[in-house]
């Protein structure tokens, strides 16, 4: 059993409880999400949280990380002095697979090429209690929803298709490597309490509609912001009627939306996916508490006054759609298609069609895929483009194989990946005579902006059911609607397709040889942690210097950044991932990408000592081989983008002091505080004038370092003038505990006594 039986049966003893307070409090009917919300607290709930305002401490249940951010995150957790995380973890390989031959060479190949990440995130795993799941074990989001997600629960995932596991009506949500961290060593995870979007489903799915159809309609209505700071909570008896796959697929797509996760209410159809897969046991526990696992029954009568937005989704008239190219929210309907393609001068041919992925490899999908692949054989029909089949787990994988419809994919031309994220992220070597021929792929995958799956801007990517790219891949046409188009067969007869036929659940049950799960040792403190000192990829960290009790004197101004300065700009992406494990290294990038405000270049400033210019890093390095601190200086929302904690890491390890700004993205403000880095903001925004390029700045008041009072800054010009300036902050008693002992992670340390 590798679910935590005790952790849900604890979570589900104590809910009737904790929503009967909540509802107490709130003194109104409760949607699903609040409950499970208000459950997860931190300390016990004892006031309400005004949604899309309030910022809130959660206790999540679990961690899942993928091993793209699992390396960053598992190195920091390192430093942190806990034998076991605090709550159940799992790591998940399956980012740095490339598909190029097929499942088996692929997946040689990067267990070879990525060894030593493989070894560290093993070793670590073993030493700190995480689950680890080998290279081919399959992809996070469908290994966690076969083995961990249960209805009620809260988790976190540093990837953002995490709320995948809303399929079985989970908060899941996808998260930067230091949420991880934070949850993984007992700290509360802070969230904004997001908003609620009702969608409420009527009627019932028919003919060559699935799924899929909903999550592709609801982002043509929302588009790829409507759901930022939001759950969008799925209920009614269309909702029941979807299987718990369906549910997950529709779920794992609400990152498109922006949204912060989506989730359904549970039913039968939850209960039915867990008994099949070796948890009768949660199903069980489930049922006895199925009244809090629903919203309350006024939210059904009266969805309009509990929602802050309702959409509402007849699925007896939904009919398939396809989205794209270049963004998931442009939905399109099949009827519309041909006319679509023809407006728009899409390329009509398809060159490759692609199913599975995290978002679409459940046993219904692959089956009712199969029912379409089957037909090519009894109506003497090929496969026009190219095929390919991502399975989402080993589970999946070797189940569908038993029950033979990899044979039949097979025998339309189709290829085996391995299962993995492959194409999904761009780890495909794909095969094209003309990278800039303008070119038509279908996938039943997530995102479609351009480069994503093959790095080729000519690519035009469309997302529609693994059903309606089974049938795209035979026809070979984008303009081709199969519920009304004929082809033409290699006999020269006109035949059609018959809607797709499947099964929810395998009729025989699942079964697979080996998972690919490694427990981890019941006592890890022996166990070595696997890096090799000349590793150019992984470097283990130490953990940084705590405060010396001084004020901050002689500092030199490294860049005043002008405009933007996004995480990007901060710590780019692209070649520099992977680095992403080896602090030392990726720190080559930072603020390579920030514009300098006294030449208006990028990484190009001037180096103090010497009076010559030369790149960011490289002259940061120089004042650190001197002993000399340094200031960064940025615009306004500094550090906005994603939560990606080397662009508060790399300042820190290079001994960059502080950064003085006119004001931050959130996040990066507190990355910055949990790194123990000081993050300022100018009580007068228009000092931001005032810094010239040769300061030496002292940030004086710092013994007095308490929540509200502002520090001082002197800036001392190379003229022998200077001026004094107030600088605000926003921390708080914890966080100047923080800045005291070096890091969030320090101060845990010193809690375990290391
Ligand atoms: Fe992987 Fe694509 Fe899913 S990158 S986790 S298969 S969204």
């Amino acid at each position: 059993m590798l679910f935590d039986l005790d952790l849900i049966k604890k979570v589900y003893s104590e809910l009737p409880f904790k929503v009967q307070t909540a509802r107490n409090l709130l003194n109104r009917p409760m949607t699903f999400a609040e409950k499970i919300l208000y459950s997860h607290i931190f300390k016990p709930a004892t006031k309400t949280y005004e949604k899309g305002k309030d910022y809130v401490d959660f206790a999540p249940d679990r961690v899942a990380m993928q091993d793209a951010t699992a390396q960053m995150a598992l190195l920091q957790f390192d430093t942190c002095g806990r034998d076991t995380v605090a709550v159940p973890s799992t790591v998940h390989c399956d980012h740095l697979i490339q598909a190029k031959l097929g499942a088996d060479q692929d997946l040689s190949a990067a267990i070879d090429t990525n060894k030593e990440v493989y070894d560290f995130l093993s070793s670590i795993s073993n030493k700190y209690g995480i689950g680890f799941w080998k290279p081919g074990a399959g992809i996070i989001h469908q290994v966690v929803l076969e083995n961990y997600a249960f209805p009620g629960g809260m988790m976190i995932g540093t990837d953002s298709h995490t709320p995948n596991a809303g399929g079985l009506g989970m908060i899941a949500i996808g998260v930067g490597g230091a949420d991880a961290v934070d949850v993984m060593a007992g700290l509360p995870w802070e969230l904004k309490m997001p908003k609620l979007i009702g969608v409420k489903l009527t009627g019932k799915m028919n003919g060559w509609t699935a799924a899929k159809d909903v999550i592709l309609k609801v982002a043509g209505i929302l588009t790829v912001k409507g759901g930022t700071g939001a759950i969008v909570e799925y209920f009614g008896e269309g909702a029941d009627s979807l299987s718990a796959t369906g549910k997950a697929t529709i779920c794992n797509m609400g990152a498109e939306i922006g949204a912060t996760c989506s989730l359904f209410t549970y039913d039968d159809k939850m209960g039915a996916y867990l008994k099949a897969t070796g948890r009768a046991a949660v199903a069980d526990l489930a049922d006895h508490v199925k009244e809090y696992l629903r919203p309350d029954p006024e939210v059904y009568a009266n969805p309009e006054k509990y929602y802050d937005q309702l959409i509402e989704i007849n699925l007896n008239e939904l009919e398939p759609y396809v989205n794209g190219p270049f963004t998931p929210d442009l939905a399109t309907p099949i009827s519309r298609m041909a006319e679509a393609v023809a407006a728009n001068g899409w390329p009509d041919k398809i060159e490759v069609a692609l199913i599975g992925s995290c978002t679409n490899s459940s046993y219904e999908d692959i089956s009712r895929s199969a029912s379409i692949a089957g037909q090519a054989k009894t109506k003497g029909l090929k496969a026009q483009s190219e095929f390919t089949v991502t399975p989402g787990s080993e589970l999946v994988r070797y189940t569908i194989e038993k029950d033979g419809y990899l044979e039949t994919f097979g025998e339309i031309g189709g290829v085996l990946l391995a299962n993995a994220c492959g194409p999904c992220i761009g780890q495909w070597a794909r095969h094209i005579d003309d990278p800039n021929r303008k070119n038509t792929i279908v996938t039943s995958f997530n995102r479609n902006f351009a480069k994503r799956n093959d790095g080729l801007a000519s690519t035009h990517a469309f997302v529609a059911s693994p059903e309606i790219v089974t049938a795209y891949a035979i026809a070979g046409r984008l303009s081709f609607n199969p519920l009304k188009d004929k082809i033409i067969n290699e006999i020269g007869q006109e035949v059609m397709l018959d809607e797709p036929k499947g099964y929810e659940l395998p009729p025989k049950g699942f079964s697979v040889e080996d998972p690919g799960y490694l427990a981890p040792s019941a006592n890890g403190k022996e166990v070595e942690v696997a890096v090799s000192p000349s590793s150019q990829r992984l470097q283990l960290l130490s953990p940084f210097t705590p405060w010396d009790g001084k004020d901050l004197m002689g500092l030199k101004l490294l860049i005043k950044a002008k405009g933007k300065c996004t995480t990007d700009h901060i710590s780019m992406a692209g070649p520099w991932l992977k680095y992403r494990g080896h602090l030392d290294n990726i720190s080559n990038n930072m603020l390579i990408g920030a514009v300098n405000y006294f030449n208006n270049q990028t990484d190009t400033v001037k180096n103090q000592l010497t009076g010559e210019y030369g790149p960011v890093p490289a002259t940061q390095r120089v004042y650190k081989a001197a002993g000399i601190g340094s200031v960064v200086v940025g615009d306004e929302n500094y550090g906005e983008g994603s939560s990606r904690e080397h662009a508060a890491m790399e300042p820190r390890h290079l001994g960059v002091r502080a950064i003085i700004v006119k004001s931050f993205a959130r996040i990066h403000e507190t990355n910055l505080k949990k790194q123990g880095m000081l993050a300022l903001t100018f009580a007068n925004k228009d000092d931001y004038e005032k810094i010239q390029e040769d300061d030496t700045i002292d940030i004086i008041g710092l013994s007095d370092f308490v929540p509200g009072k502002q520090v001082t800054a002197v800036l001392n010009h190379s003229d022998g003038k200077a001026d004094k300036i107030k600088l605000n902050h926003t921390y708080n008693e914890q966080q100047i505990e923080w800045f005291k002992a070096g890091s969030a992670l320090n101060l845990i340390r010193k809690q375990f006594g290391k």
